[in-house]
């Protein structure tokens, strides 16, 4: 990577005289960002210079070493010239040129051949169909971007070059200042998690941006960026997320997954704060780029109109933040400083008559205050205050406190816009609203309570598991030809990973579901076995209670009758016998897998209302801790009853847990699990039951 960010010469393949062509604005970019190192325009058809520097014909014929190349020409000729580019040892390319795996098929072929050739001489490369690359603290200009940022602590990587290119645009009237900006491109060799790996390590980048599509190898991505982030915030808008995954599965879990719900687990587990929008994403930016990470979440608030004041209380209720309570010492301060008429009490109104110095006085108590982590200033312009005093009194006092971070919405556009300025010297971030100032410190809140979090650790593996058998089912059941298990097969499968599932046998005649019931023992509950049918008891296809081998025979037969009369087309399998385990309270296990991110854990309260309640919290299966698991049960109204809801007994916690990690354990073993249920998981005081397990592979 220092290769490409601090390369010891550039060479430009592509580039041209021609103004307004690609090659010509990457070579002019690298002149006017005051590169050091010698700058090498290679381009066969001109033999003399471009910009004033000799141009060469070829890589090979430049004299000296290239320590990155831009490549810059049409796709036709990339290959050529990064094999030349190869044997000339150049260790990094940004390959610019578009036309590869986002026009299909033969695009696809030439960027594996693209990427097989960098394999082959041990070259990184960023790209192909990529702005390129800047790096403002080189200073380094390998793109085509139209101006160069200002010099900051913004580390920005971006899968869509345009929203590179927008992103500059709008950060260079407002003074953001940035250390790297990335265009990812289409990722065949360097993908986001190198270039994360990198802002991360690197000392002039405070907090990662993003915007990116998808992410390749998101398990390893989600390992690894969990302990960068603990490091370095990192803040990424993803888009492109669908239902459409959810709508297609079969089981409670999946239809209550799907894609953006994968990303929000994903990210919240690699302790990335996700934003929602542009916006949020350099709401965030701003603060993260300039404040320290508050302690707690409490906040003060300093304004000079009662308005905006209670709007930015509301926001902080809603973004999880608390309104702070203020000691007597600074009650009483403030009483003495403000006019009677004015709230001393948080939000703090000084009121629209309030001096510059009242303001400022008024701000340094509150910041002051020990029961406060982080402060919001508010102003309205009222006649005859200057907002660029009221902003200086601000930034003097803020010195005093630097552990807490504060923010400023000032009201008013043009009329505030002098205060504005005095703030954005000073690194403090400004916003045009109060809920947009608010949601920024909720995300430095985040922020803090994540890194108290340990990074995803290995994923808790249990010894007394037997694989083989869960490997012969899945066989057997191949071989009929069918992709969902039969309950018994089901609750085999489950056996053998641990997990404490009723034992269940299949019948296919009268007199082997008495003989099964003898086995088990009385009492029995008897459900059609057939994997096409989901909601058996609708159609009278489960028969509890079943008590005796007379009872097991009428149920039997009378199962049969129900489904023949309901759904005449559906082959059915035979009927399952199984134990009947007392009644307690029913929870859900479950899995669904995601094709970024493998499997997603579900937990939450079970039962005939999953779907309606929808109580349910996830988890990936990889790398899940039993720790990990303990904080996914409380986030669920399910870890009330756990522990004794009105009354009634606690509920054997620790159980509940340990079947959660088994069934983590277990598709983790076997990535062919597409899809599992277990509802309802019963929980008794004294450990768990699984009445009903259903499981599909893939
Ligand atoms: N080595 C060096 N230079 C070469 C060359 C080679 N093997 N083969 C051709 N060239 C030169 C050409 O002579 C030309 O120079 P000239 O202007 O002096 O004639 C220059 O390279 C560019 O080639 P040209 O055929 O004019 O292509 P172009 O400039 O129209 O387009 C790309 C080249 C790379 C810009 C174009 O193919 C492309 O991919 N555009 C899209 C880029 C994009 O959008 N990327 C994603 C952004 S997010």
């Amino acid at each position: 990577m220092d290769a490409l960010f601090h390369p010891v010469s550039v060479a430009v393949v592509g580039a041209s005289k021609g103004e307004g062509k690609i090659g010509h604005a990457i070579l002019q970019n690298l002149v006017e960002c005051g590169y050091q190192g010698p700058i090498y325009p290679i381009n066969p058809n001109e033999t003399e210079e471009i910009l004033g520097l000799p141009c060469y014909p070829s890589v090979g014929a430049v004299p000296g070493a290239i320590g990155l190349a831009v490549l810059a020409v049409p796709s036709r000729f990339i290959l050529a010239v990064a094999r030349e580019c190869g044997e000339k040892g150049v260790p990094a390319l940004v390959t610019v040129t578009a036309g590869f795996k986002e026009v299909g098929k033969e695009g696809l072929d030439l960027e594996k051949q693209l990427a097989a050739l960098c394999g082959q001489y041990g070259m990184r490369m960023v790209g192909p169909n990529c702005l390129g690359v800047i790096d403002t603290h080189t200073p380094l200009n390998a793109s085509f971007s139209a101006g160069f940022p200002h010099k900051g602590g913004i580390a920005f990587l971006s899968q869509s070059g345009a929203l590179c290119a927008a992103i500059l645009d709008w950060s260079l009237p407002r003074g953001i200042g940035f250390s790297k900006f990335v265009s990812t491109g289409n990722k065949a060799i360097l993908s986001e998690l190198d270039f994360i790996r990198d802002m991360v390590e690197d000392t002039y980048s405070k907090v990662i941006l993003g915007y990116i599509e998808d992410v390749k190898n998101g398990e390893a991505f989600v390992q690894e960026v969990s302990r960068f982030s603990r490091t370095k915030p990192i803040v990424i808008l993803k888009s492109g997320t669908s239902q459409a995954g959810a709508q297609a599965a079969s089981s409670h879990t999946g239809a209550l997954a799907g894609s953006n719900l994968a990303y929000d687990v994903a990210f919240r587990q690699a302790g990335i704060i996700r934003a929602g929008s542009m916006e949020e994403l350099f709401d965030y930016a701003t603060a993260f780029a300039t404040q320290p990470i508050p302690a707690g979440r409490r906040i003060g608030i300093v304004t000079n109109s009662g308005g905006p004041g209670i709007i930015a209380t509301d926001s902080v209720e809603a973004d999880g933040l608390f309104m702070a309570r203020f000691q007597k010492d600074t009650l009483e301060a403030l009483r003495g400083l403000l006019s009677p008429a004015a709230n001393i009490y948080n939000p703090v109104d000084v009121l629209g008559d309030a001096t510059p110095d009242m303001y400022r006085q008024s701000f340094r108590l509150v910041l002051g205050d020990p029961g406060v982590d982080a402060v919001l200033c508010l102003l309205t312009r009222p006649a005859g205050i200057d907002p660029a005093e009221v902003a200086a009194g601000v930034v003097q006092e803020r010195r005093r406190f630097p552990g807490k971070p504060v923010v400023a919405a000032f009201l008013g556009g043009g009329n505030v816009a002098s205060g504005i300025t005095v703030f954005q010297k000073s690194g403090v971030p400004t916003y045009e609203f109060p809920e947009r100032a608010v949601l920024a410190l909720s995300g430095l809140a985040r922020y803090a309570d994540l890194i108290k979090e340990p990074p995803v650790g290995r994923g808790h593996e249990f010894t007394d598991v037997d694989r083989d058998r869960v490997r012969e089912t899945f066989a057997e059941v191949r071989r009929d030809r069918r992709l969902v298990l039969l309950g018994s097969e089901a609750h085999r499968v489950a056996q053998a990973y641990g997990i404490n599932a009723a034992p269940t046998r299949l019948a296919t005649r009268v007199s082997e579901a008495v003989g099964a019931a003898e086995e088990l023992g009385y009492p029995v509950v008897l459900k059609i076995a057939s994997p096409k049918i989901t909601h058996k008891s609708d159609i009278g296809g489960v028969k509890v209670g079943v008590g005796s081998p007379d009872e097991v025979r009428e149920g039997f037969l009378g199962i049969l009758e129900n489904v023949q009369r309901a759904l005449p087309n559906v082959p059915v399998n035979g009927v399952e016998v199984q134990k009947m385990l007392p009644s307690g309270t029913e929870l859900i296990v479950g899995v669904s897998r995601d094709v970024q991110f493998g499997p997603l854990v579900m937990f939450g309260l079970g039962g005939i209302w999953v779907n309606l309640l929808k109580d349910v919290a996830f988890r990936l299966a990889s790398g899940l801790t039993l720790e990990e698991i303990g904080r996914m049960v409380t986030e669920t109204k399910a870890n009330t009853l756990l522990h004794g809801f009105r009354g009634r007994p606690p509920l054997d916690h620790k159980a509940v847990v340990e079947t959660i990690a088994r069934v983590a354990q277990l598709v983790r073993d076997f990535p062919e699990i597409a899809e599992m249920d277990i509802n309802p998981l019963v929980a008794y005081e004294r450990g768990v039951g699984a009445l009903d397990v259903k499981l599909t592979i893939s």
